[in-house]
């Protein structure tokens, strides 16, 4: 799967996972979505670079924020974009992934950006298309997310300028996220020593420490002299049996409350990849509240798609 991701030249070929991609490549990233952040603010927002490209949305499962703002990327990079209503396709026909693959690379397009519910579905479909396609996983299963964990990156960078003193705790529902496990490479490559993962036992992976993170069961205890805190939704689709007592209890043991996010350091920042459980992991006032950055999360991911769309297309005629 690591090799899939770079060209003949250790260029981004695909965008996968964020494993095995070196602290040069995801700084890489970070400074091109930064010359694409501060053109957000300007009247023309439109750059020509993929211009004559055609990128395939192919969304699987549900998504508010990665599925418009990779719409919003690739719009705002000139590329032409089709989003492909799922439950409308012949997919429900009994049409396989890799036909349905097929099919669209017949019309001639040039990127799948992908989110499936089984993990490993974008480095599948990396395996089988032509050369000159790149493919960028939207989300695949339990594995990862990795366009949302360098927004996350993006946005710690931008709050904390460095990260090789910071403090982050990531709380909730570890075992099930692709988020959590995206941004623990990322966190671990560029620099960040001190990760914590606070959850319930049933909620963390076993042998998670081998991530490269502490874990703890005690919320208020993980929390102490916390620069960044990201916080995550119970993925109840994903659990096969009951982990939890109730949403009460798991939000009176693991919940974000004002009183806890005092054990913080005073500047920490409050993260949540969305979409939100207001009063389940977080109470609504900290979600909107001063240290909240989850809407310039969300602003963030369209500068930080763009740089990726941008740094993964095969210049016309390379098949390497
Ligand atoms: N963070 C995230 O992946 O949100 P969506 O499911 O809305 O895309």
């Amino acid at each position: 799967m690591i090799d899939l991701q770079l060209n003949s030249e250790g260029k981004l070929k695909h965008f996968l996972t964020i494993e095995g991609l070196n602290k040069e490549i995801l700084t890489e990233i970070l400074d091109v979505a930064e010359s694409f952040s501060s053109m957000s603010s300007q009247r023309v927002k439109k750059v020509p670079l993929l211009r004559g490209r055609t990128i395939v949305n192919l969304f699987f499962e549900n998504s508010t924020r990665t599925r418009t703002t990779f719409e919003l990327a690739a719009t705002r990079l000139s590329a032409d974009v089709l989003s492909i209503n799922i439950a409308a396709s012949a997919t429900s026909k009994g049409e396989s992934l890799l036909d349905t693959i097929n099919n669209l690379e017949a019309m001639f397009v040039d990127m799948f950006v992908v989110r499936h519910g089984i993990s490993g579905a974008g480095h599948f479909i990396a395996q089988h298309t032509a050369p000159h396609i790149s493919v960028i996983n939207a989300g695949d299963g339990q594995h990862a997310h990795p366009t949302q964990a360098m927004l996350d990156m993006f946005t710690i960078r931008q709050y904390k300028q460095k990260f090789d003193h910071l403090k982050v705790a990531i709380i909730g529902d570890i075992l099930h996220s692709r988020v959590a496990r995206s941004q623990i490479r990322a966190l671990n490559t560029l620099g960040v020593k001190d990760v914590r993962v606070i959850a319930p036992k049933t909620l963390l992976p076993q042998f998670v420490e081998n991530l490269g993170v502490t874990s703890f069961n005690d919320i208020e205890e993980g929390l102490v002299g916390s620069d960044v805190i990201i916080m995550l939704r119970l993925q109840k689709e994903r659990m096969t049996s009951a982990l939890l007592p109730t949403e009460r209890e798991y939000f009176k043991c693991f919940g974000l409350t004002e009183k806890r996010l005092k054990l913080a350091n005073p500047d920490a920042i409050v993260m949540h990849p969305g979409p939100i459980n207001r009063g389940v992991e977080i109470e609504s006032s900290i979600a909107d509240g001063p240290q909240s950055v989850i809407l310039q999360q969300v602003t963030n991911g369209v500068a930080v798609r763009m740089a990726i769309m941008s740094l993964v297309i095969q210049p016309k005629g390379n098949v390497s």
